[in-house]
């Protein structure tokens, strides 16, 4: 009966008469995973990566032009949504039904299907492509049949930014020496774990506040505030976590000694120093122009005195326009 009901589904007019048939489909190829053992491999992509999802069917020599060979997301929930990510039929694309958001995404490796390699090559990965991919090679004889079915889970990540740490900032209105850390980090997915800890001891401190605030290119950004009592030698680390990649990135903040004054002491200090080589500057240039005014004005005297001394022989009335402008 089954078979009955397959072979109404022609491959020449496939897949459009075999579209809707598309659950019985996968019920057939689910009959028949006894038959072919069902490779799994679990990989994990970067946001905006290509990748390549494995299929590869090695056991005999194989004619092109008698397979079908289909990607599909594996989930059946999501078969109504996307039911074809790319198929191969009798050596072609065929890109009929393949749906809207893998086109212009998605490639065969050409110089190798004759060996029988099936593998997708996926372009520029974005989270929502965060799926289990089946690959089902079919082989026509006077019935269809399944010689291979590969899966690939793929999972998307993007490493976190270098945290930033801000902080001790001194909390006027609360009791004690209570102070405040800040720290932030961002373009990461999954979500982060986000760690506290005091290198005094390696003790793990509990955050006042951990946000984390998702984007629209589907990454996160977090920030985390820590409040803890001033010590006179706070060291205080922020360690961001990306579980899936195995990454942890972290700052940290080590409390300058005593003795050498603290950050925000010195930094005052430069201040004045500042404060103190512009106002000298000023004095300087203010100098240094009175002192050229005052040579100018010296010049502009001995120059009119000379040309006095040179048109002595001249009338008396001529000395009184040239004296003038001094
Ligand atoms: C992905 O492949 C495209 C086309 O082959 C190429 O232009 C692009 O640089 C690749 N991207 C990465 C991250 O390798
Ligand atoms: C990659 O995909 C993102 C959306 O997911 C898009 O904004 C970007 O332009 C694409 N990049 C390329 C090189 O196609
Ligand atoms: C670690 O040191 C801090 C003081 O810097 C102290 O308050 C805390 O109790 C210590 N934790 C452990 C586990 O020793
Ligand atoms: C990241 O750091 C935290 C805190 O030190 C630790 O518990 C966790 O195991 C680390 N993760 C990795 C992947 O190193
Ligand atoms: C603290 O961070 C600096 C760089 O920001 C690094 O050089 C140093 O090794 C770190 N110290 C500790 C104790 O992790």
């Amino acid at each position: 009966e089954h078979q009955g009901k397959a072979s109404s589904c022609t491959w020449a007019v496939w897949p459009q008469s075999c579209l809707h048939r598309y659950g019985f489909l996968l019920l057939l190829l689910h009959s028949l995973k006894t038959v072919t053992a069902l490779e799994k491999k679990n990989i994990i992509s970067k946001l905006g990566d290509n990748v390549t999802l494995s299929c590869i069917y090695t056991k005999k020599n194989l004619q092109l032009k008698n397979l079908r060979v289909y990607w599909q997301i594996a989930d059946d929930s999501y078969q109504e949504k996307c039911s074809v990510v790319h198929a191969l039929i009798s050596g072609q694309d065929d890109n009929t039904n393949q749906c809207i958001r893998f086109k212009d995404r998605t490639q065969l490796f050409w110089d190798r299907l004759e060996s029988g390699d099936f593998s997708l090559l996926l372009l520029n990965v974005s989270q929502s492509d965060g799926h289990t991919y089946k690959c089902v090679v079919q082989e026509k004889t006077e019935h269809p049949k399944v010689i291979h079915q590969a899966e690939v889970a793929l999972s998307l990540a993007a490493s976190y930014s270098q945290p930033i740490l801000s902080g001790p900032i001194r909390n006027s209105d609360s009791p004690g020496e209570e102070v405040t850390f800040n720290c932030r980090s961002g373009n990461g997915y999954p979500k982060p774990n986000v760690y506290w800890i005091n290198k005094v001891n390696n003790s793990r401190l509990s955050p006042s506040k951990i946000e984390i605030i998702p984007h629209d290119d589907g990454t996160f950004s977090v920030f985390s505030t820590l409040k803890v009592k001033a010590t006179s030698n706070m060291q205080i680390e922020c360690s961001i976590e990306n579980e899936m990649l195995q990454e942890n990135l972290s700052a940290n903040y080590t409390q300058q000694k005593k003795s050498t004054g603290s950050g925000t002491e010195s930094d005052e200090n430069l201040g004045k120093k500042g404060q103190g080589a512009q106002a000298a500057g000023i004095i300087g240039i203010v100098f240094v122009i009175g002192l050229l005014t005052g040579l100018i004005c010296w010049l502009w005297r001995r120059r009119s005195s000379n040309l006095v001394s040179y048109r002595d022989g001249q009338p008396i009335e001529n000395q009184g326009g040239l004296n003038s402008p001094a």
